[in-house]
């Protein structure tokens, strides 16, 4: 139990060699793995070879941090039954991973190796034969505090299945309560290291945002829903109050901000003192809430914010070019935030229609609400074309590499929207709402 509650997935290692009487070790463990019908017809692919591993992300689509790792091992299988070769290959695995684990090596079971036939390709793999994941092996000195594990109660069923809970999957915020989203963020924020940046704002938004703050002159600062901590590096040194819906996504935040930040959760209520903060920004978050829960929201900021205070906010408008291209892109991957990796990360994103949030900042007693609109092409265009073209490199497997995939498109789009000047229009796709008691 002690092994097995010590393996953490590793995604950073030290350059240190793997000594081969370890490598056979874990090797062996593999073999030793049950498999169906006694077939074991697994292959182990071991890659240390540095342009194998830089052909596989750059060809194959695979995820960067093969390219990390001393050695990768890419788990194969004899496709005549895939059920069968999956359950095996995994049992394989995880002997592999609870073994380095007792040797003091770091692993990764890793999914994101990119597109199969490529892959296939690369490592001359027979026709017969299919990849089910890498795994990646290195010495690390970054040992994360474990993920929470769900309850037993919520994953046991005597002799039948019992709904204990319905999970909600959906890209429409409406469609969740605050409660599955904390939920779902305690868990999803895991799935990485801790600090990693997973949102994504296009630089041109960052720099929207750079210029707006810099007009402000702020005593204190409350960033509402910080997860995943990208914007609290560009604050100015004051005091900063990070409102978070859990403790993992306070965590993580916490790992991700490069200044010291006070941590609070909202459970309903914001946990400081009414009259306390000068300013309340909301940047790129709002759209990851049920509309129901704007009310309660809003009021609380009021009640925290200083007489002479101001609340921000920004958010991607649903009546504008970027909601018309989010609605096709829901239909392309379907309103399940598993089918594609755009903008799932911290659980449903839907742009806001602006005339509803303004109501609601009414409703909770804000008498001066002042609107600004940017951009008519969203600058969101730009990453969404490079994760569609991961997306399509990696066969759908990962679509979260940031180092931009050179096309002429690419350029092009890039190039359209870095011509376009930062002032407010009219058409504009980013709601900046400026709201005062
Ligand atoms: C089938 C499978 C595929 C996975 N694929 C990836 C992956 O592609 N990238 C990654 O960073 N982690 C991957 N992981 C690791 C999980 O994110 C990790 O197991 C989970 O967050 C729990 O953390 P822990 O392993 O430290 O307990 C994978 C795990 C499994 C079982």
């Amino acid at each position: 139990m002690d092994i097995i509650k010590a393996r953490r997935s590793i995604r950073s290692f030290l350059p240190k060699k793997i000594p081969d009487e370890c490598l056979s070790l874990i090797l062996e463990a593999a073999q030793w793995a049950p498999s169906a019908c006694n077939q074991q017809l697994w292959h182990f692919i071991i890659i240390k070879d540095n342009n194998l591993k830089t052909r596989l992300t750059y060809e194959a689509g695979a995820s960067k941090l093969i390219m990390k790792a001393p050695v990768v091992i890419s788990v194969c299988y004899h496709s005549g039954n895939i059920k069968e070769g999956i359950q095996s290959a995994s049992s394989a695995i995880e002997n592999m991973l609870l073994m380095a684990t007792s040797l003091g090596i770091g692993s990764l079971y890793l999914n994101s190796f990119g597109k199969e036939v490529k892959v296939k390709q690369i490592l001359k793999i027979p026709d017969e034969i299919f990849v089910v994941a890498f795994i990646l092996l290195g010495y690390t000195e970054n040992n994360p505090p474990p993920p929470k594990r769900r309850p037993l109660g919520e994953i046991i069923h005597e002799n039948y299945y019992v709904e204990h809970r319905k999970e909600t999957f959906s890209h429409d915020a409406d469609k969740w309560t605050l409660n599955s989203i904390r939920d779902f963020q305690e868990r999803y924020c895991r799935k990485t290291d801790l600090g990693t940046r997973m949102d994504i704002i296009n630089q041109m938004e960052l720099k929207l945002f750079k210029i707006l703050l810099s007009k402000e002159k702020c005593d204190n600062i409350l960033d509402i829903f910080s997860y995943d901590g990208t914007l609290l590096d560009y604050y100015p040194d004051t005091k900063i109050f990070s409102l978070n819906l859990g403790n993992e996504t306070s965590l993580f935040t916490t790992y991700a901000a490069n200044k010291k930040i006070e941590q609070l959760i909202f459970e309903g209520f914001i946990p400081l003192q009414d009259n306390s903060i000068s300013n309340a920004f909301c940047i790129f978050k709002l759209e990851r809430i049920p509309y129901e829960d704007f009310h309660n929201l809003f009021s609380e900021v009021k009640r925290i914010l200083r007489n002479d205070g101001k609340f921000i906010l920004f958010f991607r408008s649903k009546n504008s070019l970027y909601g018309f291209i989010h609605t096709i892109l829901r239909i392309k991957f379907k309103d399940d935030i598993r089918k594609s990796g755009i903008y799932s990360f911290f659980g449903p994103y839907s742009p806001l229609i602006p005339a509803k949030v303004i109501s609601s900042l009414r409703k909770a007693g804000f008498s001066s609400i002042s609107e600004e609109k940017f951009f008519i092409i969203p600058p969101l265009f730009d990453d969404f074309y490079q994760l569609l073209l991961h997306y399509y490199a990696s066969d759908g497997g990962s679509f979260y590499h940031r180092e931009h995939r050179k096309s002429f498109i690419g350029k092009l789009i890039h190039k359209i929207i870095g011509l376009q000047k930062i002032c407010s229009t009219k058409a504009g796709s980013i709601v900046v709402l400026t709201a005062k008691k």
